[in-house]
């Protein structure tokens, strides 16, 4: 039997606001929870057994997978306190059923790739590996885990986020998922915090056991920053990421029961969730438009999240912002790119403004 462990304890503080009351691999992308997709994913790959490794609000990830009838034994390793990558896969670990050699699937939970998952695991079995890791190259390295190996993919070193530039060897980082043969899992320490990358990787390579990189150049994506996550949402939708729970690729994805006005132009993959109500002349570009928001007419949205139950007035102008829940943006507003707004939190109509375009002073001098 196939086990696989996702991580999915972390608090996805990047994220915030959209985080502060969902964990990141519940949030939604293209139309299901980000770990549906990655579920989906999984059992297209044979794997019959999966641990959740859960912490910030697990009980959110037993109430989202209460009614799952598919397949597919779902078990969860809850920590009361983080015990960091390492720690969580050790914990989650006690809960696999496969003989000690069995290779056994480690995921972060905030990976969108087109990885092959039956190929790693057949180049693992082969090359007899204690641990495979999936590699990727990336143009800045720097937020990552550097890699380097030899030329038959033995891993070398490994190195968690370089603070400087001569540590960047390598463009070569660690991608997220692993193979780990399972006797390997039972030598993590337990009951304290682990880094796998930080401690188990470098004293795995240190020991000379068998450590292998699988590097290939499929679709990779952490979604773990706002505008990483609108934009793997979108490239789910327009079909340059593939996942098994979106069937057809298209320029967006509208929910049957969301209202948009003909006159609005939904484009570059953008999603808009169950009841939203997009108005006349609004444009929404490879953006996230959850459930019951309002966007008002003439509002333009580029490469956002506006989460559930907010609203955006007629005229505005938003980039690259995070909107949390049940937050208004008032009319003819020009928000500064990356800005984040809390929930709840409220903007007058012309409250903010980047471009030289103020409205006349309303106040009486
Ligand atoms: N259960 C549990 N407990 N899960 C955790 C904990 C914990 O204490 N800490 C983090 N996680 C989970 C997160 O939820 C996420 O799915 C995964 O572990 C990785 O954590 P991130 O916070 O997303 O790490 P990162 O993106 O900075 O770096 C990691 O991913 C990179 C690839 O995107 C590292 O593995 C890097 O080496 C790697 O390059
Ligand atoms: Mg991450």
């Amino acid at each position: 039997m196939q086990e696989a462990i996702i991580l999915v304890g972390g608090k996805g503080t990047r994220l915030r606001p959209l985080t502060n009351h969902t964990p990141k691999p519940l949030l939604n992308v293209a139309g299901s929870s980000f770990i549906r997709h990655q579920i989906a994913k999984l059992m297209d790959a044979g794997v019959e057994h999966v641990v959740f490794a859960t912490s910030y609000l697990a009980s959110l990830f037993e109430e989202e997978f209460k009614d799952f009838s598919q397949e597919l034994k779902i078990s969860y390793a809850v920590e009361t306190v983080p015990l960091g990558t390492g720690g969580a896969i050790r914990n989650a670990a006690r809960l696999l059923r496969g003989p000690v050699d069995a290779p056994v699937l480690i995921l972060n939970g905030d990976i969108l790739s087109g990885l092959d998952l039956r190929d790693v695991l057949e180049r693992h079995t082969a090359r007899e590996a204690d641990v495979t890791l999936h590699l990727t190259r990336v143009s800045d390295p720097r937020a990552f885990g550097l890699v380097p190996t030899d030329e038959s993919g033995r891993v070398l070193s490994f190195l968690e986020k370089p603070k400087t530039q001569e540590e960047c060897v390598t463009d070569q980082i660690n991608a997220g998922c692993y193979v780990f043969r399972r006797s390997v899992l039972d030598s993590i320490p337990t009951g304290r915090e682990v880094s796998v990358e930080q401690e188990t990787f470098p004293g795995l390579v240190a020991e000379g056991r068998r450590v292998y990189g699988h590097t290939t150049d499929d679709y990779w994506r952490d979604l773990g920053t706002p505008l990483a996550f609108v934009h793997g949402s979108a490239d789910l939708v327009t079909g340059r990421a593939t996942s098994p729970l979106v069937a057809r690729s298209g320029e967006a994805l509208i929910h049957p029961t969301a209202a948009v006005d003909p006159t609005a132009r939904v484009t570059g993959g953008s999603t808009i969730g169950p009841h939203a109500v997009i108005g006349p002349r609004v444009i929404v570009d490879r953006s996230i438009i959850g459930g019951n928001v309002r966007v008002a007419e003439g509002a333009q949205i580029h490469e956002s999240v506006v989460d559930h139950d907010s609203s955006i007035g007629s005229e505005s102008f938003l980039r690259e912002a995070v909107v949390g829940c049940h937050a208004h943006v008032g009319a003819q507003n020009e928000l500064p790119a990356q800005l984040r707004l809390s929930c709840g939190i409220r903007i007058p109509a012309q409250g903010v403004r980047v471009s030289g375009t103020a409205v006349a002073c309303p106040t009486v001098h």
